[in-house]
């Protein structure tokens, strides 16, 4: 039994996440995390809302609620949206936990022990009517190149160019519209990256299992050469800086940079998941205390991959603590809205609590993997959602459960039938489900779920080419014996039909189990020899049909949702 950690890049706790987030990062990882469960794995799946930086403070006086409100509030909202889904995380932790602030303490301190923090002096844009420095992107005024008039301080939209807040002409606080702004000196520590460049280097090029989107944005990085950088922000919302374990003297209205507290977050969630299960976080981070024996796998969107192949290992390595870092780096590209971006205000796409209020999650997790964003941008279209969750689960797993159980209790009494002997089709069957069984399987231990989506629809058309074979519902009458073997045997496949879905379809997987009588115990990927899966369930246990699994999506459905989320027109 192997031990697997797994994270999922912790979605900003501003907002509800999209279809976009939740295609990119925590799906792929629950529905990988399922699959080393089924595989009989020990498995930690670890996540938590980011909860620090500005747009938080932003978000929670725009709600008239203090940060530590609006926070948690918000962590609520999106725990409740990933339990629609079925997210089976061990723990949704919270990066403003008190075990995060203190490994995000202790991360500085031992940085700064071991030479690789510095204070340095920044000239940075303080809005006097905000009584807030600006971050970058909070400056925004006339770009000095195209004359744009809503350039931001840290980049022009019209004409793509990079800026400095101080390039801006016309400057103003994007928060109250202030120009009263003016540049001030302000402290940071400083994280010399540049020191460790050779040795994240030397990581990366180590790092042998990474899938290639994620080492090559690692490379891309590396050549532009690190950069040192601050860590530390002029804000109020967010872990304190210390020294020596005391408020450090002139940090007294600083914070650590929330992506500098963001990825330790993963540890600190584990801490808080240790904390609320007597589990041991350290066996799982730490290889000195039995981490070395762990296989720790990230899901994250591309924007992302800088952070956790450069910053993030920086701090950990920095430390030259025996931390446990990432063998597996699983990156994707963007989920798109019919080609472009999702957007609230245009109502353009669908957010995760409003997509459960449509349909249960088992559709959009099948959508999801079967089109994720993994070689290139995927488009979510409503059509093509349409057409998938039509064809793939309505129709092919969804009628073949259907067909097969009200056949079976109208024949043969709702028991697995008696009679009949195995033979060619039998044979057949076997044969094709072993190699089938073999590419999913590999598929999915691969972290390439868009094949391992195919390789699932395959084995269940696999089971009606199966039943064009066997033809129970002709043989019925001339033959009750050949019907019975072929009813008991796609009986049998159904089980590895619901078997193989565990880890993308998890609720219809288990209404489909629990119809044929399957113990928990057993809800494990099929292994073994194929026609002992195939000759498994006990005749007479009895198997009743369940509930419709799958509704069709209508025309109508799709015209209204269009209407309301953005579609084609
Ligand atoms: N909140 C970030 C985003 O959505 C991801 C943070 S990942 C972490 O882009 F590891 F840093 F937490
Ligand atoms: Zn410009």
């Amino acid at each position: 039994m192997a031990r697997i950690l797994i994270t999922s890049a912790l979605p900003y706790i501003n907002g509800v996440k999209h279809l976009g987030n939740l295609a990119g990062s925590m799906l792929p990882a629950d529905v990988y995390a399922r699959f080393q469960r089924v595989m009989g794995h020990d498995v930690l799946y670890v996540c938590a809302t980011d909860e620090h930086g500005t747009p938080a403070e932003l978000a929670a006086a725009t709600a008239g609620q203090s940060v530590r409100e609006y926070c948690d509030e918000q962590h609520d909202i999106q725990k409740r949206a990933g339990d629609g889904f079925s997210l089976s995380y061990d723990v949704f932790g919270r990066t403003s936990s008190q075990p995060n602030i203190t490994l995000t303490q202790h991360f500085a301190e031992v940085l700064e022990a071991r030479g690789l923090i510095e204070e340095r002096l920044e000239h940075q844009v303080f809005s006097i009517d905000d009584d807030r420095f600006l971050p970058d992107r909070y400056v925004e005024g006339t770009c000095p190149h195209c004359g744009f008039e809503r350039a931001r301080g840290d980049q022009c939209d019209n004409c793509g160019r990079l800026l400095e807040p101080t390039d801006l002409k016309e400057p103003y606080s994007k928060i109250s519209g202030s120009k009263n702004l003016e540049v001030r000196e302000t402290k940071h520590l400083h994280l010399l990256q540049t020191k460790m460049e050779a040795r994240i280097r030397d990581w990366v090029d180590a790092s042998t299992e990474w899938p290639s989107l994620a080492k090559s944005i690692a490379y891309k990085w590396l050549d532009e050469g690190l950069r040192d950088r601050s860590i530390t922000r002029d804000l109020k919302w967010g872990v304190p800086v210390t020294k020596d374990g005391a408020p450090r003297e002139g940090f007294e209205n600083k914070v650590f940079y929330v992506w500098f507290d963001a990825p330790i977050g993963y540890i600190g969630a584990t801490v808080e998941w240790a904390e609320a299960n007597g589990g041991d976080w350290e066996s799982w981070w730490r290889t000195d205390k039995g981490a070395d024996d762990v296989t720790y796998v990230q899901f994250m969107g591309k924007d992302n991959v800088a952070f956790h192949t450069v910053s993030f290992p920086a701090t950990i390595l920095g430390s030259e603590e025996p931390w446990k870092t990432v063998d597996k780096l699983k990156a994707f590209n963007w989920l798109t809205w019919y080609g472009g971006k999702f957007s609230t205000s245009e109502k353009r796409g669908v957010f995760m609590d409003q997509a459960l209020d449509l349909l249960p999650g088992d559709y959009w997790r099948w959508y999801l993997t079967a089109n994720a964003p993994e070689g290139s941008d995927a488009a979510f279209t409503w059509e093509h959602f349409q057409s998938l969750i039509n064809t793939d689960l309505a129709n092919v797993l969804g009628n073949y459960v259907n067909r097969i159980l009200r056949f079976n209790k109208s024949r043969f009494d709702g028991v697995v039938p008696e009679g009949g002997t195995w033979g060619e089709n039998e044979d057949w069957l076997a044969g094709e489900m072993t190699e089938r069984l073999k590419a999913a399987e590999a598929h999915f231990e691969a972290m390439e779920f868009r094949k391992a989506a195919s390789e699932i629809r395959a084995i269940w058309a696999l089971g009606n080419e199966y039943l064009t074979k066997a033809e129970p519902w002709t043989k019925f009458k001339t033959d009750p014996d050949a019907a019975a073997i072929g009813v008991r045997t796609a009986l049998n496949y159904m089980t590895v039909m619901a078997r193989v879905a565990l880890p993308v379809i998890p609720n219809a997987a288990a209404t489909i189990l629990d119809a044929l009588g399957i113990a928990d115990s057993d809800r494990v990927w099929p292994k073994g020899e194929a026609k002992s899966m195939l000759t498994a369930l006990p005749v007479g246990q009895s198997v009743e049909p369940p509930e419709v699994l799958f509704k069709k999506i209508e025309d109508t459905d799709v015209a209204e949702w269009s209407e309301r989320f953005g579609g084609a027109g």
